[in-house]
């Protein structure tokens, strides 16, 4: 038998999830986010299963769009840095790759590339992430920059949001203000309509204003919430990653008693204990608490002491006839990635993206919606 630790994607879910970005934005196209390796969820296999659906497809950086175009992928796809040299535009170009452009210097690559054709920018502004993008008051001059530019076909306007997760908080507001006011002389000076692009899931959800001619869902498509709290339309998503394992062994541990690397639990009462063939060589957060909660057949369990390499230990006193082979869910459909990350002192995104390849991944098309 091999080892059970594995992960299944509902590729599914993740069309049923794209499903709900368009309908609470129907008059917006849909650039998917598919950037580090779709989140874990394997970029080439998200993409084609979102190809029909989407406009767009976005990735960080040139690697990730050359793998995806190797993979057969031939829609449009953006890069959310852009390039970093001239010989990057020109490989680009040959891969119809759009560019964000958020300083200067790649203005001036771009001016300096000798390229056939010309491609489509986008330009990023800064307007309180302070990552990425240019000073909202040189908008007007790096847009004219642009247009002037032969090789530029359209550009593009575009930010990104801080803090759109939490909707207690004005900042988004501010960024949204911000934006306006940054980009409203270029739009009322120039000729023709400017396509623009801020919404990323939690804009998508739930910041109507910020839902423009291109939204950029990312997390909401692998059925995350971006938020912390219960969320009427992030309520609707469906997880696509389930990650599971076995139970291979089963003890009495006695009251007093210790589990794991360090004796950080100790038992309160004689305890049965479930062996989990998970650990971190697997991806489950070494930093999960005893107390994380794990489906054992289909119902709730807590981590007990700290998580090993290759196993964690479960209390399973309360549940009746465990036995070795019994399944144990560590995130997915029925226990959120998320639930299992705030246990663990981190974020949904960083469970389901780390993912190492020593777990077996297989595909399905379970959700039928
Ligand atoms: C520029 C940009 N747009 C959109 C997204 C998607 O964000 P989310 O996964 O929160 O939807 C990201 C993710 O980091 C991003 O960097």
């Amino acid at each position: 038998m091999s080892r059970p630790t594995q992960i299944i994607i509902d590729l599914s879910a993740i069309k049923a999830n794209c499903a709900l970005a368009r309908s609470l934005a129907p008059l917006s196209n849909i650039v998917a986010v598919v950037k580090a390796d779709a989140y874990g969820h394997g970029a080439i296999e998200v993409a084609k299963a979102l190809e029909p659906q989407v406009q767009m497809l976005t990735v960080s950086c040139l690697e990730e769009a050359q793998s995806l175009r190797r993979g057969g992928i031939s829609k449009a796809i953006l890069l959310l840095e852009g390039c970093f040299s001239e010989a990057e535009i020109i490989i680009a170009e040959q891969l119809n790759l759009q560019l964000v452009v958020h300083n200067q210097q790649q203005v001036d690559q771009l001016i300096n590339t000798r390229l056939n054709s010309q491609l489509k920018i986008w330009l990023k502004i800064d307007t309180g992430m302070h990552r990425l993008g240019i000073a909202p008051e040189s908008t007007e001059n790096f847009y004219q920059q642009l247009s002037a530019c032969p090789h530029v076909s359209d550009v593009v306007l575009t930010t990104h949001f801080a803090s759109a997760d939490r909707l207690d908080s004005d900042f988004t507001l501010t960024q949204l203000s911000l934006y306006k006011q940054a980009v409203s002389n270029t739009i009322e000076q120039a000729n023709e309509p400017i396509e623009q692009s801020i919404a990323n899931s939690a804009g998508v959800l739930a910041w109507p204003q910020s839902r423009l001619d291109w939204n950029r869902p990312g997390i909401m498509l692998y059925g995350l919430s971006p938020f912390a709290s219960s969320h009427e339309e992030a309520n609707k998503l469906i997880p696509a990653m389930t990650f599971k394992s076995q139970i291979i062994s089963l003890r009495i541990v006695a009251a007093g008693e210790s589990v794991g690397y360090g004796n950080t639990w100790t038992a309160d009462q004689s305890s049965v204990i479930a062996t989990v063939a998970v650990g971190y060589g697997d991806g489950y957060p070494r930093t999960a608490k005893s107390g994380t909660p794990v489906l054992v057949g289909g119902k709730r369990a807590k981590l007990v002491g700290n998580v090993s390499m290759d196993m964690v230990c479960v209390d399973v006193t309360a549940l009746r006839g465990v036995e070795i082979g019994d399944e144990v869910e560590m995130w997915g459909t029925n226990l959120s990635a998320n639930e299992v990350a705030a246990w663990s002192d981190t974020i949904g995104y960083e469970l389901v993206t780390r993912m190492p390849m020593r777990v077996r991944r297989s595909y399905t098309h379970a959700t039928s919606k």
